[in-house]
This record gives structure tokens, C-alpha cells and sequence, in this order.
């Protein structure tokens, strides 16, 4: 396998998805580990799209855990009824959050964070992880990103 990626900046944001997706699939094929996989997909998003941060925090120890990231240094624990990530977690559903000063309890691991999405990795009904992805542009996050996103966290969901 080689690992390196292809993508063309000059393509929109959901050609740009509709190119990587199926690189991130072969990237992590015939590999079982679950960080390895999770670290080159967050590494694929940030070099893809250029975000300003990107990584997981997993469900674990009772509280959502930092896991692989790409980007500025970020908080390692979120209680599960704090921030984006955590209303993430407790309504089990996407946030997205264009403009994160205006989301009440967001918690500003940066300050040039502006806005954000996070999407939830759910299996049997519990949130295993959610991918949290930042902006340091305001309403720089929309539906496209919603859709595609989840359908990358169905993928992580199959690695379960
Ligand atoms: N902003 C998130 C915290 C994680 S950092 O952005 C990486 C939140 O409010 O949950």
C-alpha cells in the first residue's frame, strides 16, 4: 500500500470528500488496529481539507478521552455534559456549530477556534468516540461536511 494522498485543491469541498473518502477506505485496509486506522483517518482530513484541528475523543473512563489528533495541543478529558463534544455525546447526534462563541458551555481549547463540527461514532446504541473537527473560520462547516463526516464515522462504526 502506498501511503500518500491525492487531492486536488482546486476541486469543492464535496469533490474533495468524494476524492479522499475512498483513499481513507484503502488507506486503513487490511489493517485492524483501531488508533493506527483512526490516526491516518484525522491525518487524511487535516492534510485533505487543511483544518485547523482534528481528532477523537473516545468514550471511556466515564468522561470523553482525547485520542489521535492532528493540530494544536488540546484538553484531555470533556465530561460527557461539557462543550460541543459533550452535547455531541449526550444527544447522541452531529453538532455543528457555526460560530462557537454563540454555544452555550463550548469549551475553547483555542481561542482561534471559530466554529466546529462533531460527529458520534454510535454502535449498539453507545457513543464510542466522537470526531470532533475544528475551524478557525466562523461557519466554516455545513451540511456537506455533516454528510460526509457521518458517513466516514459509519465506517469507523464498522471497525467495532
Ligand atoms: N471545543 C470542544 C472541545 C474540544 S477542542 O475543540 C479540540 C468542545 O466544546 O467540546
Amino acid at each position: 500500500m502506498a501511503e500518500s494522498l491525492l487531492v486536488d485543491a482546486n476541486l469543492s469541498k464535496e469533490e474533495k470528500y468524494k476524492s479522499l473518502l475512498p483513499q481513507i477506505e484503502a488507506l486503513v485496509t487490511g489493517e485492524k488496529d483501531l488508533i493506527a486506522n483512526i490516526s491516518n483517518l484525522v491525518a487524511a482530513l487535516r492534510q485533505g481539507f487543511g483544518f485547523f484541528w482534528v481528532g477523537v475523543y473516545f468514550n471511556k473512563e466515564g468522561e470523553l478521552v482525547l485520542g489521535p489528533f492532528q493540530g494544536p495541543v488540546a484538553c484531555t478529558r470533556i465530561p460527557y455534559h461539557k462543550g460541543v463534544c459533550g452535547a455531541c455525546y449526550t444527544q447522541q447526534k452531529t453538532m455543528l456549530v457555526p460560530d462557537v462563541e454563540a454555544f452555550p458551555g463550548h469549551i475553547a481549547c483555542s481561542s482561534d477556534s471559530k466554529s466546529e463540527i462533531v460527529v458520534p461514532v454510535i454502535k449498539d446504541g453507545e457513543v464510542k468516540l466522537v470526531l470532533d473537527v475544528d475551524s478557525d473560520k466562523l461557519n466554516d462547516f455545513d451540511e456537506t461536511d455533516q454528510k460526509y463526516l457521518e458517513q466516514l464515522m459509519k465506517l469507523v462504526e464498522s471497525w467495532y
